[in-house]
């Protein structure tokens, strides 16, 4: 069997992840969220955009000098004060990269930047040029690529990479594509432009339209090597691609993608929760990975088929994501064996005729009530043993 393909993990929780209304972050919040992303062990960390404000500008700065063993990135756009800036803020960075972007579809072409095709070309040549004498790590975006005509796509990827850049990303900027959709688009640039084998491909989705995980799993069935993606997948609107989701897709169905990250999953769950409580934005309870249903089971069928093979209804292990265990969540669905492991569990084995009476009891409380606790099933027992 052929090796598996590594795929980068570009984090853009710091910069696009923090344009999401509610996220923004002080200096001390992100060079914590910074330390987590590093220890998690994200390949690159966009760290924000430097032009954007001083404070951003400090925020890059301070990443830049404070964290190693991770590649840190600056955002710019296609101007030389962008790009100076994001070069400045980068100084210290033990493996810096700047990433530059300009959008091509026709709608901004025509309404935001007001630029026919070809000077969309040199400007983009004249960027990435630009950002190339500060710096050999070169990301260059096509901003709203997924809806730029794929032949203009072809050239300007294409010109991007003449000029240097070193990973050319495909963003669908605006939640707009389908799985078929991005990875048409990545295999047109596979087949068309003839020195794409000199840059990574990235892909960079939003969740608009709530794909954003598929999108960025087809860029990679079609020769993507890049993944940019944040946690708890937050960002501009409906979001980012998931780091968590996708990352977990990869390694689940390994079988399928046959491509490798360097990502430590038993981290997931720790910096979910961090970026939660920095910026106050929850995630809901049955988001997949992270969430706190998403390991947990009531119905009697499940919980039945979980005490006797974990796999029956499980296909990761919750351990591997950082949660310490299944949880067998005790309601109005759940069975006789989950009760009765559950006391067992809690110091009071019961079996036989006590087990069904307490399962009686316990039946009516359910109906009653939406979540039951330990104590609730002690107190049946007890009550069952003329205790209380
Ligand atoms: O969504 C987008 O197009 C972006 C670019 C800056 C890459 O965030
Ligand atoms: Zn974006």
């Amino acid at each position: 069997m052929s090796q598996p393909r590594p795929i980068t993990i570009f984090d853009t929780t710091l910069r696009d992840g923090e344009q999401s209304p509610g996220a923004s972050m002080n200096l001390a919040e992100k060079l914590e969220m910074a330390a987590a992303l590093a220890d998690l062990r994200v390949d690159v960390i966009e760290a924000g955009f430097p032009i954007a404000s001083p404070g951003d500008f400090e925020s890059v700065r301070a990443i830049a000098d404070a964290v190693r063993g991770v590649q840190v990135c600056g955002l710019a756009r296609c101007n030389d004060a962008d790009i100076d800036r994001a070069a400045d803020a980068l100084t210290e960075a033990e493996a810096p990269r700047i990433h530059v972007f300009l959008a091509t579809s026709a709608i901004h072409r025509e309404f935001k930047l007001k630029m026919d095709k070809e000077e969309i070309i040199q400007r983009a040549i004249a960027g990435v040029q630009r950002a190339r004498n500060r710096c050999d790590n070169i990301e260059f975006s096509p901003e709203d690529a997924a809806r730029t005509e794929p032949d203009f796509l072809c050239q300007v990827v294409e010109a991007a990479i003449a000029a240097g850049a070193t990973t050319v990303n495909i963003p669908d900027t605006v939640g707009y594509a389908t799985p078929t959709h991005m990875g048409r688009v990545i295999k047109t640039l596979v087949d068309r432009v003839p020195n794409i084998d000199r840059a990574v491909i990235s892909v960079h989705c939003h969740d608009d339209l709530g794909m954003a995980v598929a999108n960025s799993l087809a860029g990679v069935e079609n020769g993507a090597g890049q993944i940019e993606c944040t946690i708890n997948g937050i960002g501009e609107r409906a979001g980012n691609c998931s780091l968590e989701e996708v990352v977990m897709a990869l390694r689940t169905r390994n079988d399928y993608y046959q491509a490798t990250t360097r990502i430590d999953a038993t981290r997931l769950v720790p910096t979910s929760r961090l970026l939660s409580s920095i910026t106050g934005m929850e995630v809901q309870r049955n988001k997949a990975i992270v969430g706190r249903n998403a390991f947990a089971h009531e119905s009697g069928i499940h919980q039945d088929g979980m005490l006797k093979e974990p796999t029956t209804y499980e296909i990761m292990r919750p351990e591997d994501v950082g949660f310490t265990k299944t949880d067998l969540v005790l309601g109005k669905h759940s069975g006789r064996a989950a009760l009765a492991d559950r006391l067992k569990a809690l110091g009071h084995p019961v079996e036989g005729e006590t087990l069904n009476v307490v399962f009686a009891a316990f039946k009516k409380l359910a109906d009653k009530k939406k979540e039951i606790y330990d104590a609730d099933l002690v107190a049946l027992v007890e009550k069952r043993a003329g205790v209380a």
